[in-house]
């Protein structure tokens, strides 16, 4: 969320190691997730290590508007009491979601199969982002749903209708489509099938066993029924991988750092930055696997290590989706070129990721040329400075780890946006020993 009356910005000093061990917060996906099926199942879910941030906290608050009742306690423990597939009430306004694309997408699924009439709306951020690639899939399942102009936010949806399964070839890999999709075809008569261009995030699926409700994998999608039940049940959500993934390179670039991440989720729909971070030359390893509620979980060790350039694979571009903005980083300090190519899809997150990142690189004295689909970055040794956030989580913790190696301070604006996915971020970066201060603006 943007908080233009309350800026806040990160101060980062070169300088000092990562070591010793730290727990990230729980996984962003899997908590939306898991107040959503928990929400619409019948009887009790109980959630560890939900993730108390603000784009997940924006879910809990929409599902509590339309009548559940959600209790938070201490560290992370939710308790829903579900309400069924047909139990929810009318909100008594629009659902405001923040910043939450994920809560948009996914709500629309689910609200599309309600008796009511509901609006989504969101940040300024969250209104440029693209909703015509739900609503589309969604209208032709039969549901009314009508947007802004182009595609934007708010979306409308007009309840009442009788939703039909539908056999869709998503055209950009997109869980957020897959699983609107899937949690639509919940209400539906008949069959849902979603086909996916290439493998993304199978968090959603994944829960859905978890709840007792059938699930059928094809050879490049998945099908769901509609007209079974949820079974409420209990959920420990993992480590959320995205934001390990910027201690694994701010690890991976300060030399002499080891440090331990633990409990940390590595569902394979998610590991591309681990994947890709070991072709640049990373040290990462994994122990202490296991599998908690369907999810894969493990402790991932990173020590420093010299990184150089590489062609990433367009293959494994959505498998990293959202951690493309710490992969900059670590090609900014790799040796040699780093080229990115078939992640036009960055473009369509918090910010316009290729541009952010380019444009903050830039500042930083680092020949980073965004095309169309990528990004072409020259490592270096960046200078430091003062760069733009533009109010996008992960460019500002990306930016943030920079500072470690960088030659002067870096200075990030409008930082306040971290509270979407890691509010804790500054304190625990800091305790592992990023020399960073968080402040008022000005106030340095
Ligand atoms: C998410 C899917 C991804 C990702 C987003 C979270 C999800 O988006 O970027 O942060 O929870 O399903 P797309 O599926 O639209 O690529």
């Amino acid at each position: 969320m943007n908080h233009p009356e309350d800026p806040f910005s990160f101060l980062v000093t070169p300088g000092g190691t990562l070591r010793g061990r730290l727990r990230v917060p729980g996984d962003k996906s899997i908590s939306h997730r898991a107040v959503i099926l928990g929400a619409i199942a019948e009887g009790e879910t109980r959630i560890s290590g939900f993730l108390e941030g603000e784009d997940t906290l924006a879910t809990l608050a929409a599902f509590r508007d339309m009548g559940v009742t959600i209790e938070v306690e201490k560290g992370g423990e939710v308790r829903i009491q579900g309400v069924g597939l047909r139990g929810l009430s009318a909100p008594s306004g629009p659902l405001y979601l923040g910043n939450s694309g994920t809560s948009m997408r996914l709500l629309s699924g689910v609200l599309a199969g309600q008796s009511f009439v509901s609006e989504l709306t969101g940040d300024p951020s969250l209104s440029r982002r693209p909703m015509g690639r739900v609503a589309d899939p969604l209208n032709a399942m039969g549901a009314d749903i009508a947007t802004a102009n182009d595609g934007r936010p708010p979306v409308r949806i007009r309840g009442g209708k009788a939703l039909s399964g539908i056999d869709y070839a998503i055209p950009v890999a997109s869980a957020q489509v897959k699983s609107c999709l899937l949690l639509a075809g919940l209400f539906a008569t008949g069959r849902t099938c979603v086909q996916e261009p290439a493998p993304t995030r199978d968090h959603t699926e994944r829960m859905l066993v978890g709840f007792g409700y059938p699930v059928e994998w094809t050879s490049n999608g998945v099908c769901i029924e509609g007209g079974n039940k949820l079974q409420g049940t209990q959920i420990v959500i993992p480590g959320d991988i995205s934001s390990a993934a910027f201690f694994l390179v701010g690890a991976s670039i300060a030399p002499g750092s080891d440090l331990i991440l633990e409990g940390v989720g590595v569902n394979p729909t998610r590991t591309g930055i681990i994947s890709i971070l070991r072709r640049m030359g990373a040290e990462i390893t994994l122990s202490n696997q296991r599998t908690v509620g369907g999810e894969l979980m493990a402790d991932l060790q990173v020590r420093s290590q010299p990184l150089h350039g590489i062609e990433i694979p367009p293959d494994m571009v959505p498998l990293a989706i959202d951690e493309f903005p710490a992969l900059f980083i670590a090609a900014a300090f790799a040796e040699g070129e780093t080229t990115v190519t078939g992640a036009e899809e960055l473009r369509n997150k918090e910010s316009d990721r290729i541009a952010t990142m380019a444009k903050g690189l830039e500042k930083l004295g680092i020949d980073a040329k965004p095309t169309t689909d990528g990004m072409i970055i020259r490592g270096g040794a960046p200078i430091g400075g003062r760069v733009a956030s533009y109010g996008d989580h992960r460019i500002a913790m990306a930016f943030a780890v920079a500072g470690i190696g960088s030659r002067r301070p870096i200075f990030i604006e409008d930082c306040a946006s971290v509270a979407t996915s890691f509010p804790s971020f500054p304190e625990v970066a800091s305790e592992v020993g990023l020399r960073i201060v968080a402040d008022k603006e000005g106030s340095f």
